[in-house]
């Protein structure tokens, strides 16, 4: 991500987040419980929303040193002692197999370097009947003009927007990778440019 990116995160995504993205957050963490790894938790917007009478461990995984020193800060102003925070790629998580309940991903899976490769260990990390809760922006309908300009404009979006690409097929991959998808919502992102705006909402349990 870098400094910069880092610094005026919050910013760039306060018109979404109160057009949709607050709420959608309150939703999607309602069920999160038990012990929950978070991946690529940024800043910490999720912080709040967590329901701290049912979550009994919170690992934040994320790698990028500005980004933490951001969430170290929300997480200490939040005191949530259950909190810890981890650097880690979702492809290579310094956990043991099966260890959590619940993983959490909001708006991340469309940064992994490789996709696969981390919902392999996301299934990997979570226990029998545990669940990924996700909230991802995706690549529109294939052959939709939406699409077409979405893959005109990638090469470009990824190097300004810390690696984010636009034409991620979050939904195959996560049923390659051995997740159900059927309680999988898509939605539209609202106050994003039109680009960003195909989402998947929900939560995928472990196969
Ligand atoms: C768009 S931000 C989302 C932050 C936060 N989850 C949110 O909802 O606001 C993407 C985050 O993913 C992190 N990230 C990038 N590559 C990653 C990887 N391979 N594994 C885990 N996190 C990654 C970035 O550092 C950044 O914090």
């Amino acid at each position: 991500m870098g400094r910069i990116l880092a610094a005026f995160y919050d910013l760039m995504l306060a018109r979404a987040e109160r057009s949709c993205l607050r709420a959608w957050r309150a939703e999607l963490l309602a069920d999160a419980g038990g012990e929950v790894l978070e991946i690529g938790a940024g800043t910490g917007l999720d912080l709040p929303h967590y329901r701290r009478a049912q979550v009994r461990r919170l690992v934040l995984a994320e790698p990028d040193p500005a980004m933490r020193r951001r969430l170290g800060r929300r997480l200490a102003a939040d005191a949530f002692t259950a909190g810890e925070i981890v650097d880690a790629r979702a492809e290579a998580l310094p956990f043991g197999d099966a260890s959590f309940d619940c993983v959490v991903s909001a708006l991340v899976l469309c940064s992994v370097g490789d996709p696969r490769l981390a919902l392999a260990e996301l299934h990997r990390v979570l226990r029998p009947g545990g669940r990924l809760l996700l909230l991802e922006h995706v690549a529109a309908a294939p052959d939709s003009r939406l699409h077409r300009w979405q893959r005109r404009i990638d090469p470009l979006w990824r190097r300004c927007a810390g690696g984010c690409r636009l034409v991620r097929e979050t939904r195959a991959a996560l049923v390659d990778a051995g997740f159900a998808v059927d309680a999988l919502e898509r939605r539209e992102l609202r106050g994003v440019p039109s680009l960003v705006r195909p989402a998947i909402f929900g939560s995928a349990p472990r196969r």
